[in-house]
Parts: C-alpha cells; sequence; structure tokens
C-alpha cells in the first residue's frame, strides 16, 4: 500500500507504507520533514497534515485528544488532521495528505 505526501515546496511523493503504521511514522521514515516531537502520543501537534477533501469522510474521525491538540496547532483547515492519528490499512491506501507549514 502506498501513501501521496506533498512536501512544502509542493512536490508530491509516493511513499510505500506497512499496514498499522502511523501516517506520522511513514512520512518521518521516508525522510520527510515532519517533527512529531511527541513521537506519536497525539500530545504536540506538530504531525499537522492536511487531508485531501476526498479522504475525509473515508477517515476514523478525530478522538477528543486528537480535536483538543489541533486546538493548539497553527494554519488550522477544516480538512487538518494529526498523522499520528492515522493508521495505513486498506481503507487508507493511497490516502494524500499535505504537511502543514511548521508554525514558525
Ligand atoms: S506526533 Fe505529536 S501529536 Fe502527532
Amino acid at each position: 500500500m502506498h501513501l501521496l505526501v506533498v512536501d512544502r515546496q509542493g512536490q508530491e511523493h509516493r511513499l510505500e507504507a506497512l499496514e498499522g503504521w502511523r501516517v506520522m511514522e511513514v512520512i518521518r521514515d521516508w525522510g520527510l520533514s515532519i517533527k512529531a516531537e511527541c513521537g506519536g502520543a497525539c500530545a504536540c501537534a506538530t504531525c499537522h497534515v492536511y487531508v485531501d477533501q476526498e479522504w475525509m469522510s473515508r477517515l476514523a474521525p478525530p478522538t477528543d485528544e486528537e480535536i483538543d491538540q489541533l486546538d493548539s496547532a497553527f494554519f488550522v483547515e477544516s480538512n487538518s488532521r494529526l498523522a499520528c492519528q492515522i493508521l495505513m490499512s486498506p481503507q487508507t491506501d493511497g490516502l494524500r495528505v499535505t504537511l502543514a507549514p511548521d508554525g514558525e
């Protein structure tokens, strides 16, 4: 399965991914720029991504913890999600996300 990621320069990357991995881990392990300071504990919001609109309804809805963290993030949009809270699965195979600005 794979993930499509648009970096902050607007370049799209097709990343091979494994089922059960967090989207954040796939992005980080392929060397794209994502801070993910808390390591996936839903405690930092530095893994903020924008999900393509067509995918929004196909993802599991955010937990209260994710919504709380997004409240503290910069540049939040209606399609904002935390990449550590999205798991790769047959339902998310081919998911396309864009890295949010890092807020600095
Ligand atoms: S890595 Fe910290 S909230 Fe996702």
